[in-house]
């Protein structure tokens, strides 16, 4: 089973110690109501050695071995590592296999980066990290301690899987909770909310949450769905956007900013808006389920298979 011990001794000196007034029996009641398949997959988490590698988090996530592995290995590691599909964001390459994840996060890394206060030295919360794959490439830029919150099972054993084989790296931590179960801890330099905005049914709760976390003057980077228009437009899908069923509130670039405000940031703007595009979502053989192409009219590609805007992503920087 995965153990968090590690992760309270780093923080113990730190200015996230006082997390450890409530975050260890969180998690200790977490234990007891984990997913069906949790202790399955923690089981190949378990299973896989530490072999010491050569690590590049700069320009990818990749581990490279001395001695690459026999062809049997390889097959061995493959066959572990699919027992953890579906995998979505990434791609990691990993003691000579490739993992070609559903997204392409590397793009969306690329349109954020070049935007963001230098994450050297910073202490960085990233809320809904999925498995973990930009929180690498955080500790790629220099970041004192990265930690990842996400509720998702499977992409905590993921992470900890991808952790194994990154010379079992201690500089990211994965705790599987959600934003709202956080105490405010007033400590992160820096606060990352990439893809969970328009999955929360209460936005304004959501971004006063994020702001919660961040010391003052900290640097939040929001990054979510928008659609095209004025201050007052907002979609709230009907029933599913682009098949899914928990997609809440998608505003328009000027809306957002007016949440920002409202709940207290300031210097806020709007550094990068992109569609979506066929290359970034898309079906490999690392996962069974739809994606993107699924998901569009396929008849026109602006529109989802609903009828509504496709998806278009825009990232929001402010202070808090
Ligand atoms: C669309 S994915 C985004 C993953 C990654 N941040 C990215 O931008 O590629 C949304 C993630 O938010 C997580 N999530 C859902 N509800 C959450 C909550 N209440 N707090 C934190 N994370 C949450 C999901 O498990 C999922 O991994």
């Amino acid at each position: 089973m995965i153990d968090f011990r590690p992760f309270y001794q780093q923080i113990a000196t730190t200015s996230l110690s006082p997390w450890l007034e409530t975050l260890p029996l969180q998690l200790k009641q977490w234990e007891k109501q984990t997913h069906g398949d949790y202790a399955k997959w923690a089981k190949i988490v378990d299973f896989l050695p530490t072999v010491p590698a050569e690590i590049n988090l700069t320009d990818k996530v990749e581990s490279k071995l001395d001695e690459p592995l026999s062809a049997g290995e390889v097959q061995r590691l493959t066959h572990h590592l699919k027992q953890l599909m579906p995998w979505r964001k990434g791609p990691y390459h990993v003691h000579g296999i490739h993992i070609d994840c559903e997204w392409r996060s590397d793009f969306k890394w690329d349109r954020v980066l070049p935007h963001l206060s230098p994450l050297k030295n910073r202490t960085i919360l990233d809320v809904g990290c999925g498995s973990g794959y930009h929180m690498w490439r955080m500790v790629g830029e220099g970041a004192k301690m990265v930690v990842g919150i996400d509720p998702t099972e499977l992409f905590l054993c993921q992470f900890e899987v991808i952790r194994k084989l990154l010379n079992n790296d201690r500089r990211a931590n994965l705790i599987p909770l959600g934003i709202e179960q956080m105490q405010p801890l007033q400590a992160f330099d820096t606060v990352f909310s990439m893809g969970v905005l328009y999955h929360r049914k209460s936005p304004l709760d959501h971004l006063s949450q994020l702001k919660a976390q961040l010391v003052k003057g900290g640097e939040l980077v929001l990054e979510t769905l928008v659609i095209d228009g004025d201050v007052n437009d907002v979609l709230v899908p009907a029933d599913r956007y682009a098949k899914m069923k928990n997609v809440y509130f998608i505003p328009s670039v000027s809306a957002l900013i007016n949440w920002l405000e409202k709940v207290g940031f300031k210097n806020v703007r709007c550094v990068d808006e992109a569609v979506t595009t066929l290359e970034e979502q898309r079906k490999t053989e690392w996962l069974e389920n739809e994606s993107l192409i699924d998901f569009l009219d396929p008849n026109d590609h602006s529109k989802t298979i609903e009828g509504y805007p496709a998806p278009k992503r825009a990232v929001i920087i402010a202070n808090s």
